[in-house]
């Protein structure tokens, strides 16, 4: 690990807080914030919605491995959220640093994203299994992590809990120069 440390990379399903948590995590330890989405977003000059119906998933998922593969080369110290289908498709998602899974019930999932939500959010637009894509991704979650957090409450509890398990102190932490 460098003299910048690692980084800490948020998975979980869609509506699990990745990126309200994570750039909770930044701020309280003084990091920087990714959001692989934004990241594909910004190199694609299209939107994930954009790319899904113009390029296709096949493609999304391509630029989302490629991202993937870049942070663990490039990226260190920073706080990582992940898209909800990344530990899924992307098979080293443990080389971009310590895993954490955000778990909340499927009911906080569908209470949280509701209609708004949904329109960003092409998988929500389609003929999909919503519940059973839950179903099939959680164990792969559980499975990939080095730490689950319960993320049902609200998001700054959320992100002490997690600098909390990860023995950093927010109060010092947010002094530290990056
Ligand atoms: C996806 C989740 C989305 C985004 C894309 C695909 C998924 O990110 O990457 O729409 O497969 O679950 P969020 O989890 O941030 O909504």
């Amino acid at each position: 690990m460098s003299e910048c440390g690692e980084n800490w990379v948020l998975i979980g399903f869609m509506g699990s807080g990745k990126s309200t948590v994570g750039r909770l995590c930044a701020e309280f330890s003084g990091r920087y914030f990714l959001d692989v989405d934004d990241l594909i977003e910004s190199r694609q000059a299209q939107t994930v919605c954009q790319i899904f119906d113009t390029r296709g998933e096949a493609r999304f998922r391509e630029y989302e491995r490629e991202a993937g593969m870049w942070i663990s080369r490039c990226v260190r110290g920073s706080v990582i959220a992940t898209g909800g289908g990344m530990a899924v498709n992307f098979d080293a998602v443990g080389k971009m640093g310590r895993v954490i899974y955000l778990q909340v019930p499927f009911e906080t999932v569908m209470d949280r994203i509701g209609n708004t939500g949904a329109r960003n959010r092409p998988l929500f637009n389609r003929n999909i299994d919503i519940a059973e894509l839950y179903r099939q991704r959680k164990n792969r979650y559980e499975a990939l992590c080095d730490l689950k957090i319960d993320a049902s409450k609200d998001p700054r509890t959320v992100a002490r809990t997690i600098l909390e398990a990860l023995g950093e102190h927010p109060a010092e932490a947010s002094l530290k120069p990056v």
